[in-house]
C-alpha cells in the first residue's frame, strides 16, 4: 500500500476506535496509538493541549517528551499560534526548533480545533529527514477533525 492508500484504511479505523469513548484522555490515547503504530517511520505521536495559555503534554506515543510549551515557540507554539499545520523537513532549519528528542529530524503539527477553538495541536516526529508532505498533512488534518469530533470536552478533569 502506498501512503495514501494507508490513510485511507486509517481514517474509517480511527474513527471507528474513536466511537468507544467520548473521554477526552482515551480519544487522545487512542488516535496517538493508531497514528503511530500504521506508521513505522512516525517516531513520536502526540497532543500538546492548551491549558492556562500554556501548551502541555497531553497523551503520546514514543519517547519522554517536553512538558510544556509556550505559545509561539518551537514548531507545535507556532502551528497553534497560526492556527496552521507546519511542516519541517529538516529541523535543524527552523529557527526555534525545540529538541525534545535529538533523533528528530523532521516534522508536522497539526492545529487540533474544535468548531473554531483552537483546543492544541497533534505533533509527529520521525527519526528520518523529510517523512511528511503535503500527502500527510492532507490526511492528518482530517484524523485531527475525526479527533475533534469525539471530543466532547477536553477537560482531563472529571
Ligand atoms: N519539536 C517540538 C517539540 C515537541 S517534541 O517534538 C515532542 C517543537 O519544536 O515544538
Amino acid at each position: 500500500m502506498n501512503k495514501e492508500e494507508t490513510y485511507l484504511q486509517l481514517l474509517p479505523e480511527l474513527s471507528n476506535l474513536l466511537s468507544e469513548s467520548d473521554d477526552p484522555v482515551a480519544t487522545l490515547a487512542n488516535a496517538a496509538a493508531l497514528i503511530k503504530q500504521t506508521f513505522p517511520l512516525f517516531s513520536w505521536v502526540g497532543f500538546y493541549i492548551l491549558k492556562k495559555g500554556v501548551l502541555v503534554l497531553g497523551p503520546f506515543q514514543g519517547a519522554p517528551a517536553c512538558v510544556s510549551i509556550q505559545v509561539g515557540r518551537g514548531v507545535c507554539g507556532t502551528s497553534f499560534a497560526k492556527k496552521e499545520t507546519i511542516l519541517v523537513e529538516d529541523v535543524r532549519t527552523f529557527p526555534g526548533h525545540i529538541a525534545c528528542d535529538a533523533r528528530s529530524l523532521s516534522e508536522i503539527v497539526v492545529p487540533l480545533k474544535k468548531n473554531d477553538t483552537i483546543l492544541g495541536v497533534l505533533d509527529i516526529d520521525s527519526h528520518a529527514l523529510a517523512t511528511f508532505d503535503a500527502v500527510d498533512q492532507r490526511y492528518l488534518e482530517k484524523a485531527v477533525t475525526i479527533i475533534a469530533d469525539h471530543l466532547t470536552s477536553i477537560s482531563f478533569a472529571s
